[in-house]
């Protein structure tokens, strides 16, 4: 792993497939580390045990990288526990479905740019595509102001976002070190967030405070939040103020646009080499926009199959991406105290670090037979209850899970709804079968990105936002 040979989740995907038992031990250097691999102890360190697992193991310095440190993934307790709370409402149904105009836009620019390329271009790259629409829509949500992505190939945040993810040494070496060695984050003050991107965040949330407080207009959106929480909460004694407020943004777009883009690429990838799926995703999307005339937060949600892709056929499809591609491959957690592991003698000490191999348990044939078989299916009310429900957390368990998942979910969903909506997609020499991960990437990851073929299927969209 160290060497960059394989990536972090297929390291313990390969450790859990070697080693038999509930759980094992590693030695990442002279650190024991404890690794859980059964669902029910899985169910013990991120629920019921939750008081002594609230913090993750991935390291946090605030001299070294103000924001990161301030934003939720990485920040640690007791103050996590007061920011977790403050930012829950932005993420309910309400606000998620006042946010659902800009992502529509963003979504219609997207086939808008893909009617030209897919007239000029027989293969294109889906995770570049998938991280323009992404980079758009957590800039318009989170920040207020359009990314441009689309419209520039060097638009500053689409630059920004390609700094923070680039497969590059240094980016391997500081997200290893983040997880894995503490002790050399602190010792060279090293940031998780690459200096430029940090500096670029700090000046384009202040310029959008600045813009709405002097010409007194709000958006309902994030930034509004966030002002009003600066005027008006008490943060239990923490200050809310400067960098802490920045990061809050920040982190939407860094834990959103990856996942993200990671999500509707694969998604797409799959359903290009499953065609027959593809047919019924269409399909079911065809009815749906029918029936409800217009691409609203009601249609998405009443939709079958695009979430397998979610409970519906789109929705399904969603889901047995992420049991196959879970975009972080892998959750931390340190021990509070010392804990005894359920059903035994033994101790595991006070500030040991807690793995749970997320991208082996979904490849696990127990949980899910022919693992590499995608298969949508495996959604079903009545498929979900025949397993284990530790076996499958794309977006983590307990109450330190994804914030982001239902605009996760559903800025996903749009975007495939767009597309298939309008483009067929399909292989062609350039698709990597199967995908070689990227290792240098903590998040999961195709070395060469995801070319395919997109067809315009010519058919006007019979929607409007
Ligand atoms: C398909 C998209 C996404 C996937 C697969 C995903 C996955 C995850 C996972 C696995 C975790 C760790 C959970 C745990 O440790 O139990 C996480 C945490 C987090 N995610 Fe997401 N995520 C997605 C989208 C988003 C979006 C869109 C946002 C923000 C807008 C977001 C914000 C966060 C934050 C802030 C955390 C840390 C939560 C905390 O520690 O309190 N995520 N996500």
């Amino acid at each position: 792993m160290f060497m960059f040979k394989k990536s972090i989740g297929h390291t313990l995907a390969d450790m859990y497939n070697k080693i038999s038992g509930p759980y094992f031990g590693m030695w990442v250097f002279n650190i024991p580390h404890f690794v859980a691999k059964d669902p029910e102890l899985i169910k013990h360190i991120l629920v019921k045990d939750f008081k002594n697992f609230q913090d993750r193991t991935i390291a946090s310095n605030e001299q070294a990288d103000e924001i990161s440190a301030n934003a939720l993934f990485i920040m640690k307790n007791p103050t996590w526990k007061i920011f977790r709370s403050k930012m829950t409402p932005v993420f309910t149904s309400g606000k998620i479905k006042s946010m659902m105009p800009l992502i529509n836009k963003v979504g219609e620019d997207l086939v808008a740019y893909l009617t030209k390329l897919s007239n000029q271009s027989d293969s294109i790259e889906a995770k570049e595509i998938a991280s323009k629409y992404a980079t758009d829509v957590m800039t318009s949500c989170a920040f207020g102001i359009e990314g441009c992505a689309f419209e520039k190939e060097h638009a500053a945040w689409r630059s920004m976002g390609r700094d923070m993810f680039a497969f590059t040494l240094i980016n391997g070496i500081r997200s290893t070190s983040y997880f894995f060695l503490p002790k050399l984050v602190d010792l060279f003050k090293m940031k998780f967030i690459p200096p430029n991107v940090s500096q670029f965040m700090i000046e384009a949330f202040v310029k959008t405070v600045d813009h709405r407080k002097s010409e007194n207009f709000s958006r309902n959106d994030l930034i509004d939040i966030l002002i009003k929480l600066q005027e008006e909460e008490d943060f239990e004694g923490h200050k809310f103020e400067g960098n802490k407020v920045v990061a809050q943004a920040a982190q939407f777009f860094l834990a959103g646009f990856d996942t993200t883009s990671s999500t509707i690429s694969n998604a797409l990838y799959e359903l290009c080499l499953n065609k027959s799926i593809q047919e019924k995703v269409v399909m079911e999307i065809k009815t749906t926009l029918e029936q409800h005339g217009s691409l609203t937060y009601e249609a998405i949600q009443d939709m079958k199959y695009l979430h397998k892709v979610v409970q519906d056929l789109v929705f399904f499809s969603i889901k047995e991406t992420l049991r196959k591609y879970p975009a972080l491959p892998f959750l931390d957690r340190t021990t509070l105290m010392d804990w005894k592991i359920p059903g035994t003698d033994i101790t595991i000490e006070a500030g040991t670090p807690v793995y749970i191999p997320l991208f082996a348990l979904h490849h696990d044939p127990k949980y899910f037979p022919n693992p590499d078989v995608f298969d949508p299916e495996r959604f079903t009310d009545e498929t979900i209850n025949s397993r284990p429900y530790f076996s499958y957390m794309p977006f983590g368990e307990g109450p330190r899970s994804c914030i982001g998942e239902r605009f996760g979910l559903i800025t996903t969903k749009l975007a495939l709804v767009h597309v298939l909506s309008r483009f067929e997609v399909e292989c062609n020499n350039e698709t990597p079968i199967p995908i070689d991960f990227e290792p240098k990437s903590f998040t999961l990851n195709s070395k060469i990105g995801l070319p395919m073929r997109f067809i315009n299927i010519k058919q006007k969209p019979s929607y409007a936002a």
